[in-house]
């Protein structure tokens, strides 16, 4: 068999899922899709996409003929050998991560030594253990199984999936399936780490913590920024340039949200806490971050006096650029903030606004930019949306009914925004 060319089946169309999908697809796979939610499936047949993500829609088009979908496993499970799980892993109200969705996928496997479940979802380190135990205990212990973590960024998906920074693939024995998922993955050219599934658990968690944990710490040096003059995107240069370190994700800002960060940093913190281990630095990493997204409402009351009736716009909602991903955005912090100060808060953003409705149906949600500026006493920028750092500052200023910018992101240019007139406040650059 051409490895390239390897079927798989993936479960889960959520973003990791799709992106997958589409990917393996592009490289030449046949790839069977499976989802218990058939309106998504209805979807995907009619060809479109339910999730807003870059370049997913096209590339989902051209392998139209490769990609089959449905709300069974049978078609994943006649078609392919390599079963990518990809469903949802949601924080519990306990905070650990809810393995429900999982869990439903192995039962519903068959005793097959012809199969592997390749876990992509993101799990606690231990639960390809116990999804082993499991098998073996409902008679299907011959089925392989593998984590396969995956890296990719929301809003440059497909982008990680083409050019990842590394493949982690973790199998406990020497079987067939781990082999053939580095053989799917060998024409992306990626280094390859080939270790155990717990390692392969933990590489996922470590590296999402490490990542937060990063913002965490470059959030609190532009606070102290603040109180000493200095400009945290010059520290964030300097202290970039050093190789051991490096420049990424040293964006200060109103803290990092997504469904990630939040669910994995508390779910690995947990997992210690789990086994007897308390995890301090994970403890101050998540609680800097809930700080910083409420910074912004100390610096409109510094500047505004009180908030209560003063019109606050918001550019943006998603966690992000690029996605219509509301899960942990810090938008959801500020604007009840903000409205529990007695503002009245209009927000508007390009692609997330009917994500957003979901969750704060009580906002007032704009149709366009103009007419969040409009009016307004202070503007926050909350999301770095392109159409927000192209706008003419001028025509801003003249809409404004007062003067102040809160540039969440660092994103503007604050020159150009004083040049207009404009009080213009960033995050930790004075
Ligand atoms: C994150 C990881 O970057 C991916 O490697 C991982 O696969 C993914 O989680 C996951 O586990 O599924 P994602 O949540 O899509 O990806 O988004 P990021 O680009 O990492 O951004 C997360 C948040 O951090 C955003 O709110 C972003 O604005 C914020 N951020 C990022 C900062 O505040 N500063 C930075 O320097 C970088």
């Amino acid at each position: 068999m051409n490895a390239a060319r390897e079927p798989i089946g993936v479960i889960g169309t959520g973003y990791v899922g799709l992106v997958t999908a589409a990917g393996f697809a592009d490289l030449g796979s046949e790839v069977f899709c499976a989802d218990i939610d058939e309106h998504k499936i209805d979807m995907l047949k009619r060809g479109e996409v339910p999730i807003y993500e870059p370049g997913l829609a096209e590339v989902l088009a051209r392998n139209r003929e490769r990609l089959h979908f449905s709300t069974s496993l049978e078609q994943a499970i006649a078609g392919s050998r390599l079963l990518f799980v990809s469903v949802g892993t949601p924080p519990t109200y306990a905070g650990d991560a809810d393995l429900s969705a999982v869990l439903a996928v192995v039962d519903a496997m068959p005793a097959s030594a012809q199969h592997a479940l390749v876990m992509k979802s993101t799990v606690p380190c231990g639960t390809g253990r116990s999804i082993a135990r499991m098998l073996a205990d409902q008679g299907k212990g011959e089925l392989a199984y593998v984590s396969c973590p995956e890296f990719l960024k929301e809003g440059s998906g497909l982008e990680d999936f083409t050019r990842p920074d590394r493949v982690v693939v973790g199998d406990d024995g020497d079987g067939w399936a781990g082999d053939a998922v580095c053989e799917l993955y060998a024409p992306l050219g990626a280094p390859l780490v080939r270790t155990d599934v717990a390692s392969a658990e933990m590489i996922k968690l470590a590296s999402n913590a490490f990542l937060a944990t990063k913002i965490s710490f470059i959030n609190e040096i532009a606070n102290v920024c603040e109180e000493t003059g200095a400009n945290v995107l010059e520290v964030a240069r300097g202290v970039g340039l050093d190789e051991r370190i490096g420049p990424k994700f040293l964006s200060a800002g109103i803290g990092y949200g997504g469904s990630c960060f939040t669910k994995d940093v508390s779910a690995l913190k947990l997992l210690a806490a789990n086994s007897g281990y308390h995890f301090q630095l994970l403890g101050a990493v998540i609680e800097v971050n809930e700080l910083q997204k409420r910074r912004v409402v100390s610096k409109l009351t510094r500047r505004l006096d009180s908030l209560a009736g003063k019109r606050i716009g918001l550019l943006g909602l998603a966690f992000k650029p690029n996605t219509d991903d509301m899960r942990g955005a810090s938008s959801l912090v500020l604007a009840a903030r903000l409205q529990a100060e007695g503002a009245h808060v209009r927000a508007f953003d390009p692609v997330a606004t009917a994500e957003a409705r979901k969750i704060m149906p009580e906002l007032d949600y704009a149709d366009a930019v103009e007419e969040v500026i409009a009016g307004a006493d202070a503007i926050v920028l909350v999301t770095e949306w392109a159409e927000f750092l192209a706008l003419d500052w001028a025509a801003v200023k003249e809409s404004m009914s007062g003067t102040v910018v809160i540039d969440g992101r660092n994103a503007l240019d604050g020159a150009k925004l004083r040049a207009a007139g404009l009080d213009y406040e960033g995050i930790g650059i004075g």
